[in-house]
């Protein structure tokens, strides 16, 4: 991807994983989620009144909206730690029950992107999560037998950008699932105005909300935006963030005033201009613009339906007359018009 692609890829660059500090680690540092944070905190300190583990969580939502976040919290609230591991990393039985006969009571065991471990790996967390024992085979042939351990009580949280590849008993034995929703601008502001605090750089009120605008509703793009923001304002205006900084940064970029990059605008116009609006299969929108189908049902396809740009149908994607306006293009049908 070139470089102005890349800035508002929700999924993290090499820069974000430098950007620990920007992390809240309590509830009053984290913006918005309201709800989630209200439920939390009842959960969190009955657990804490009762010593008894945080029922498991399941966190799922687009990538960057803070999810990983969210689960650092909730362990630094429960007053316990956290062990970190994902899906993909564990690929036996074995590598997970040595995980699980390492925790300490209480501890939060965080699986990230846990919709990519293995149907027989995830076989040993159903009477982990249950009944906080440790079931599984060893050897092979005759001399296979089952292994039974008491594993002290822990509180799994997985994380996850498609609940829908998520096997049904799995999902189930999550006691509170957590949905995120993108952030609304003011939101963002205020995420970019505590980060600007933390980086130490100046930027207007007026400048962090247009950067919230613009973000595509996720707090790492608008982190992102920011620094982007700091570097031209620390070469042209002294430092300050004022909006023209921030309009000239995005301009650069090529982020549109919807918070559109050139990848959702190629879409749109592929499905519009070569696809007379649709509905296209998500494979062929996928091959016209050089990009996994994953990708575009990941991160960018959820953004663009919650702008009201794109709709799923049983017979594939259509965009909308809303997003024909956003890209500039005539209303359909009058390019055709003859006068
Ligand atoms: N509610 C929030 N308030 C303040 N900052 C936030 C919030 N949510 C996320 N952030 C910032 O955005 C960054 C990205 O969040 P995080 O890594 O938790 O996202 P994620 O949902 O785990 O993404 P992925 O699906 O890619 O793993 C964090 O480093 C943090 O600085
Ligand atoms: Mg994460």
């Amino acid at each position: 991807m070139e470089e102005q692609d890349k800035i508002t890829t929700p999924t993290p660059l090499e820069e974000d994983q430098k950007e620990v500090s920007l992390r809240p680690r309590y509830f009053d540092e984290y913006v918005g989620q309201e709800e989630m944070k209200e439920n939390l905190k009842v959960f969190i300190a009955s657990s804490r009144r009762r010593g008894h583990p945080l029922d498991h969580v399941l966190l799922h939502g687009p990538p960057g909206l803070g999810k990983t976040t969210m689960a650092n919290l909730i362990a630094n609230e429960l007053g316990v730690g956290l062990k970190s591991t994902s899906g993909p990393v564990i690929e036996r039985q074995g590598d997970l029950a040595a995980i699980l006969t390492s925790l300490e009571a209480g501890q939060v065991l965080f699986v990230d992107e846990i919709h990519r471990m293995s149907r027989v790996v995830e076989e040993v967390l159903y009477s982990a999560m249950e009944d906080f024992k440790l079931d599984i085979m060893i050897g092979q042939g005759p001399s296979a037998r089952t292994l039974k351990l008491d594993l002290p009580p822990f509180t799994l949280i997985g994380a996850t950008t498609r609940t829908g590849l998520l096997s049904t008993p799995l999902r189930e034995r999550f006691g509170i699932p957590l949905h995120f929703g993108f952030y609304k601008p003011e939101e963002l502001a205020k995420i970019i105005l505590r980060s600007a605090g933390i980086l130490e750089v100046e930027i207007y009120d007026a400048s962090a909300l247009e950067i919230g605008k613009r973000s595509r509703g996720t707090p790492r793009i608008a982190n992102r935006l920011l620094k982007r923001a700091r570097d031209f304002a620390d070469l042209k205006a002294g430092g300050v963030i004022t909006e023209t900084i921030v309009n000239e940064t995005l301009r650069r970029l090529g982020v549109d005033e919807y918070g559109m990059d050139k990848l959702d605008r190629k879409i749109l116009e592929q499905i519009l201009v070569g696809h007379a609006g649709g509905p296209v299969g998500i494979n062929t929108i996928a091959a016209s613009v050089g990009e996994e189908p994953d990708t575009i049902e990941d991160v960018v396809e959820p953004y663009l339906l919650q702008m009201g740009f794109l709709q799923r149908t049983p017979r594939g994607r259509m965009a909308t007359d809303k997003a024909r306006e956003a890209l500039g293009l005539k209303p359909q049908g009058l390019d055709q018009l003859k006068f």
